[in-house]
């Protein structure tokens, strides 16, 4: 019998296998657990889902339902037809699902049009993907178009910090993007797009769906005012990575506010572009130009 985390890993034929047990459902655990342990996930705050790899998915799909009602997914995105996610449930909680990944977490299909959805695993006493699902999926689409397929995962958290500064800055690519690159040298490194920012808007709602979307083709990660963040990658590791390295920098920053005392120094423009030259990155000029 085989065991993650005090969970017997069963599939629903008794074979030690399965969802349960593959690589993609342990690192998506593993990020639920380490999101948790930072504080980013108060109730039922944040979300999470993986675009699962066909082989992935072949892998367990002996284990999936057969297939049920199809829902809308409230946009058109062709770019995903026929694509399965591992995604959290909406009112789910983090801290949740290890204990009862089957409870709290959900395989989702989209149809052959990238119009509807439909659950296919979990979920076991009901309910339907996270309710920014559709933000979710909008970022997924930019990203898979962007990355030539190989960004998968999209990571929403609510750290403290980094919310924090959205009240005393104003919401803009360049105002945020300069403040963090200049907190930690390895800012500009990591997310060397920078950040995007939208407005505030209504949680879960068509429109923040379409501008996280419009924001994250431009930028990996993305913060809401007032809310949180998404952060996107290839693995669960860079997302929750680039999320862990943004909202660092915005704790520094924060305690740099705190303190009241004079900033005598700070990373350049000229410290930014020595960076650029040093190493394998090309920071947006836009972002570089005046101080
Ligand atoms: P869900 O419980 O629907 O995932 O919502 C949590 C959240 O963070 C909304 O922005
Ligand atoms: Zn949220």
């Amino acid at each position: 019998m085989r065991y993650y985390y005090g969970v017997q890993l069963k599939n629903r034929k008794g074979d030690n296998m399965g969802i349960l047990d593959s690589a993609f459902f342990r690192g998506f655990i593993k990020l639920t657990e380490d999101g948790t342990r930072m504080g980013w996930h108060e109730r039922n705050g944040g979300n999470l889902s993986y675009r699962i790899a066909p082989e992935e998915i072949k892998e367990v799909g002996g284990e999936l339902r057969s297939g049920g009602e199809w829902k809308p997914i409230g946009r058109v995105l062709p770019d995903l037809a026929g694509e399965f996610f591992l995604v959290t449930g909406t009112g789910k909680y983090f801290r949740n699902v290890t204990l009862d990944p089957e409870d709290n977490i959900t395989i989702a299909e989209l149809d052959s049009k990238g119009v509807h959805y439909r659950p296919r695993w979990g979920l076991s006493r009901g309910g339907a993907p996270t309710s920014e699902f559709s933000s979710h999926l909008a970022c997924h689409a930019a990203k898979k178009r962007e990355s030539g397929g190989r960004s998968r995962v999209v990571y929403h958290a609510h750290p403290g910090n980094i919310i924090a500064m959205t009240f005393v800055l104003p919401l803009s690519d360049r105002v945020f993007t300069r403040e963090l690159w200049q907190i930690i040298s390895e800012c500009a490194i990591v997310f060397s797009k920078g950040v995007g920012v939208t407005e505030w808007m209504v949680p879960g709602s068509k429109e923040m769906a379409d501008a996280t979307a419009r924001k994250i083709e431009q930028f990996d990660a993305v913060i809401w005012p007032h809310h949180g963040m998404f952060a996107t990658g290839e693995t669960f590791d860079e997302s929750f990575g680039l999320m862990h390295t943004i909202e660092k920098a915005a704790e520094i920053w924060i305690k740099i506010k705190s303190t009241g005392m004079l900033v005598r120094q700070t990373i350049t423009t000229d410290n930014l572009k020595a960076l650029e030259q040093a190493f394998p990155i090309q920071l947006p000029e836009h972002f570089l130009s005046g101080e």
